[in-house]
């Protein structure tokens, strides 16, 4: 690894450890870590709270135009306000897919995810990163693991989180579904960069993953 500006991309399915994984590397790396799910999370957000309908495409657009999103010190902001908890909530999550299938949504974070990775070294994750919004970046990596795995992790971190009336059997349709749409749409779908390092977290630890990422951005293949 030289000195010069360099940029690691995540791909992988919802719940697939990524996000918990790439976190992790961007401490250890000191490096920035961008979350590109937690963008159009944030826009789903604002969207569900403006009782906007998540398939209103004109209604969703109108909202983005006038919506401010931005990391500062690995937190999420929205018009100014942190918004890390409530991007999490089930009812986000539900909805988020209809949101990030929208073309012109598409086109304004992917442009906004390419200007914060410019001046900075960055571990971005996502769905299109290593695809579509940094084809070019230095280390590219898909990150999965099998559907009951995902959905038993994303039951107990919303159990974790308080979150009341849900069940496991409805985690394992969701993400089936989540998933589903991700893959099919027209625009950055959900696919594993030709060039991407495959990494299966079904039977690995936080640390195993974490450690598999750093030795080959480290090693320098
Ligand atoms: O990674 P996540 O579960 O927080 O992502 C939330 C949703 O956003 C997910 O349904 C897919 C979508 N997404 C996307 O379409 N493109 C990205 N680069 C990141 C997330």
């Amino acid at each position: 690894m030289n000195n010069d500006n360099y940029s690691i991309a995540i791909d992988g399915p919802s719940a697939s450890g990524k996000s918990t994984i790439a976190k992790e590397v961007a401490k250890k790396l000191n490096i920035e870590y961008i979350d590109t799910g937690a963008m159009y999370r944030a826009l789903t957000y604002k969207v569900l709270k403006n009782k906007i309908d998540v398939k209103d495409t004109q209604g969703v657009i109108e909202i983005l135009k006038n919506t401010n999103i931005d990391f500062i010190n690995n937190s999420i902001y929205l018009d100014g306000v942190i918004v890390d908890k409530e991007i999490r909530q089930n009812i986000v999550s539900k909805n988020v897919s209809y949101i990030a299938r929208i073309k012109e949504v598409r086109e304004i974070l992917v442009h906004l995810q390419q200007s914060m990775a410019k001046t900075k070294n960055v571990i971005m994750d996502g769905r299109d990163i290593g695809t579509v919004v940094l084809p070019d970046a230095n280390y590219k990596f898909y990150v999965t693991a099998s559907v009951d795995e995902r959905a038993r992790r994303r039951y107990k971190e919303l159990l974790d989180r308080g979150e009341k009336n849900i069940s496991l059997e409805d985690i394992v349709a969701d993400i089936v579904k989540r998933d589903e749409i991700d893959s099919n749409r027209e625009i950055g779908p959900l696919i594993q960069a030709e060039d991407a390092h495959v990494l299966d977290t079904t039977n690995r630890t936080i640390d195993e993953s974490v450690d598999f990422i750093i030795s080959i951005v480290t090693g320098g293949s």
